[in-house]
């Protein structure tokens, strides 16, 4: 394989995406992806769906385990002073998210890349972008072998260690960072979930119940930025989250086998512009936001849309007007992204050197969503994706 139309770097979901809308509009790709296959299907992600991210499994045609083994979920709780906010997203929204794992989409995204027969090659690590400009190749390596993709378009969808972004020069490209000086200890268990999504704001910290199936629980806990899975054995795992779920006598949420832990740090990181000549940032390789109401896979699945949509305008008419609006089409959307995450963030978290002022203030908040419907349906419609993803990704098929 030496020639491609659209050259994709990373099997992720923004890469795995982009193939198959182009590949409907019987547009060529070759996917590299530097790991191997069960490298990229064992790492946990989030799994909150958008309505817009399952009509674009849908539209694949991709929906079929999704529709059996993902939760559709009506709601999402928040907690504070031992109390609970219960918002309905039908009732705030007309829509509700699904709860199937990031880790099962690339699942299914992968299977019927290699079922179609396009090229999907693992091991291959691309080094180098040449001649963005003009006539774009990419230089990768493969079993030790170096190798030349030619393509028409680059397409980086290769995280944010990837060399998309870094092969844009320096002064052309805008990099925006956040810190929020803490980080999420994540767990899988195998014990039965809360019935809903549940985010918590104690005095001791922030919480999350979430969840991967009724089965298997996806628990958070704030913790320091410096903080090890080691210095956080089960039993005090679940003590604390007991605690900062004020669930003391540890009657609803029910302990179980973890099976998984990591630490995630929290923090904001948007390049602008994502594209320069021929070659275009989607994903994490572009941006990425606080994991507070789970933005990071939608965000990816929307600009392989945004990006699908304007190459397959570009095959078909010969205009990049579409091309050359990419960046800011996204940006739009990522801005918001990061704004909402970044407002749920300060709601919900303890933030280190918050005042008793600043504290009184972010409990008044809570107090005020739990007596506003318009305060909870701002944050609903948010969450679904309203205001955010651009409506045609809700409806468009190609
Ligand atoms: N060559 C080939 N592949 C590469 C290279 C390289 N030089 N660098 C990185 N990759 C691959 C990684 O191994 C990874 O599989 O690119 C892929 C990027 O995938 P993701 O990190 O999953 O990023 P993306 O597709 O943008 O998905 C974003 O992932 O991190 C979460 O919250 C985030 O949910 C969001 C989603
Ligand atoms: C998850 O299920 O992993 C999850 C849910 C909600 C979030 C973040 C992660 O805000």
């Amino acid at each position: 394989m030496t020639r491609t139309q659209v050259g994709i770097i990373g099997a992720g979901p923004a890469g795995l995406f982009l193939a198959h809308l182009l590949a409907k509009q019987g547009i060529d790709s070759v996917i590299l992806e530097g790991r191997s296959q069960d490298y990229v299907l064992g790492r946990v992600r989030a799994g909150v769906l958008e309505p817009s991210t399952v009509a674009s499994m849908a539209l694949l045609g991709l929906d079929g385990r999704l529709k059996r083994e993902g939760i559709v979920d009506d709601g999402l709780d928040f907690r504070f002073r031992g109390r609970t906010v219960h918002m309905n997203l039908p009732e705030l929204t007309g829509h509700r998210v699904v709860i199937y794992g990031q880790q099962e989409v690339v699942k299914d995204l992968i299977a019927a890349r290699i079922d179609s027969g396009a090229p999907l090659i693992f091991g291959a690590e691309a080094v180098a972008i040449e001649d963005i400009a003009g006539r774009p190749a990419i230089i990768y390596v493969q079993d030790g072998v170096q190798k030349r993709l030619e393509c028409d378009f680059v397409a980086a969808c290769d995280g944010y260690h990837g060399i998309g972004r870094a092969s844009i020069p320096a002064d052309r490209i805008t990099l925006h960072e956040r810190q929020y000086g803490f980080a999420w200890l994540g767990v899988l268990s195998r014990s039965p979930p809360l019935p809903d999504m549940t985010y918590s704001n104690s005095d001791r910290g922030f919480a999350l119940c979430s969840r991967r199936s009724w089965e298997v629980s996806r628990l958070y806990l704030q913790v320091g930025p410096e903080e090890t899975p080691e210095e956080w054995p089960a039993a005090r795992f679940w003590d604390e989250l007991h605690h900062r779920m004020f669930d003391e006598d540890a009657r609803a949420i029910v302990e179980g086998e973890i099976f998984q832990t990591d630490v995630a740090q929290l923090r904001a990181f948007i390049a602008e512009p994502m594209q320069h000549g021929r070659l275009f940032l989607a994903g994490d390789a572009a941006h990425i936001v606080p994991p507070t109401g789970a933005k990071g896979l939608n965000l990816a699945v929307g600009d392989a849309r945004l990006l699908a949509r304007a190459l397959g305008h570009h095959y078909a008419t010969g205009s990049s007007a579409l091309l050359e609006g990419y960046s800011q089409a996204c940006l739009d959307r990522v801005w918001k992204a990061v704004r909402f995450s970044t407002a749920l963030t300060g709601l919900l978290h303890r933030m280190p050197g918050h005042t008793p002022f600043e504290r009184a203030l972010q409990l008044t908040e809570l107090e005020y969503t739990a007596a506003s419907p318009s305060a909870q349906k701002a944050i609903a419609e948010q969450y679904v994706g309203i205001g955010i993803q651009e409506p045609w990704m809700l409806t468009e098929a190609l």
